[in-house]
């Protein structure tokens, strides 16, 4: 039996490098263990907790479709396909939440962020609060339980969320008798937390991102535009940077143990931001072409996902119908 791994992304803003690092391009690597059957999707209604509108929807969606495709993955290889395609997890979704405490869902970090700054505003605590956000692990457990996963790749933020499926799956074992697989997080070292422009994480909500595809120029400028220390033109650079820690991602040994010694010799912020860009723009250039191809390319995306729905869903029945036995409202 192959080792399952299994992770989705929502379509809820244009991917940035925190995205790829963290989460889609350990996932492609995993992709080539003999030992493993990846399971990769794109979580449209995770989404719902935050798009404005069905055009954004649409957008981000083949955004995310395109990127994941970009980044080499191989659908005859990987499973990949829409999470609104699979009904049953949504079948899932319902049962699950019968073994979900109520208070597990309290602490869920996204929630309770929300109560947070209801709280410290003086308004109701779950004011613009809905239930679709509230129950957000519930579906995300259920993603990960349907498949029978064993590895879910995510980045540091995701970890409680995998630990919550992991709860779930073992309330639901001891219930009803050892019926659903109980997953592990997967969290890149190399990347856990990937710090964006203003050297917070980097993540669409901040409005700090370095986009993965945007052209080259915009590249160019996203990486100018990165906050640096006022270190004088001439003193040693403080390898602490983002700029460094960004280098790594795409340099080669070689390069990145020259770059550290311009650093040391103190080579001036704008030089390096010019080092760092051409770096990343030589990495991100194939990529980005094949993205450009299948973001004009709209039906040949919707084929893709359709042939991996056909494979995942004989899978997500077979997973419901020992669900249905085990809770007996089959057999
Ligand atoms: P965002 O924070 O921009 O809204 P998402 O929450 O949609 O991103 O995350 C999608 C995936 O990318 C998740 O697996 C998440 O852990 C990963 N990820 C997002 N931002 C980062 C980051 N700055 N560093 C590493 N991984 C990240
Ligand atoms: N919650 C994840 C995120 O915000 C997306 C996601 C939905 C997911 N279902 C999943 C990730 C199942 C891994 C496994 O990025």
């Amino acid at each position: 039996m192959k080792n399952i791994i299994l992770t989705g992304v929502k379509p809820t803003g244009t991917p940035h490098l925190g995205n790829y690092f963290g989460a889609i391009k350990p996932a492609i690597e995993l992709m080539q263990d003999p030992d493993a059957q990846c399971f990769y999707f794109i979580a449209d209604y995770h989404a719902l907790t935050t798009l404005r509108s069905a055009d954004e929807m649409r957008q981000y969606f083949y955004e995310i479709a395109c990127t994941w495709l970009a980044a080499g993955l191989d659908p005859d290889k990987a499973v990949f396909y829409r999470q609104s395609d699979i009904p049953e997890v949504f079948e899932l979704t319902t049962i699950i939440s019968n073994v979900t405490p109520k208070g597990l869902m309290n602490r869920a970090h996204a929630y309770k962020a929300c109560v947070e700054k209801n709280e410290a505003a003086g308004v109701d605590r779950d004011a613009d609060v809905n239930m679709g956000l509230y129950n957000y692990p519930i579906l995300m457990a259920a993603d990960i339980m349907l498949f029978n996963t064993k590895y879910v790749p995510v980045g540091q933020d995701q970890k409680q969320h995998v630990e919550i499926a992991r709860d779930i799956a073992q309330y639901f074992n001891k219930k009803y008798g050892k019926s659903l697989m109980v997953p592990n997080a997967k969290i890149s070292e190399e990347v856990a937390t990937l710090t964006g422009l203003d050297g917070r994480k980097m993540s669409k909500s901040y409005n700090n991102v370095i986009p993965l595809f945007c052209p080259e120029k915009q590249l160019n400028k996203c990486v100018m535009s990165i906050k640096t220390d006022c270190a004088g033109a001439n003193d040693p650079k403080d390898t602490n940077s983002i700029l460094f820690t960004l280098y790594k991602l795409f340099a080669s040994p070689e390069q990145i143990a020259a770059y550290e010694q311009a650093f040391h010799d103190g080579i001036l912020w704008s030089e390096a931001k010019k080092q760092l860009f051409e770096v990343m723009n030589a990495y991100l250039a194939p990529m980005r072409e094949k993205y450009d191809y299948y973001m004009a390319h709209h039906d040949e995306v919707d084929d893709i996902l359709a042939q991996g729905a056909a494979k995942a869903r004989p899978i997500a029945r077979e997973t419901m119908e020992r669900i249905r036995k085990a809770i007996g409202v089959r057999g």
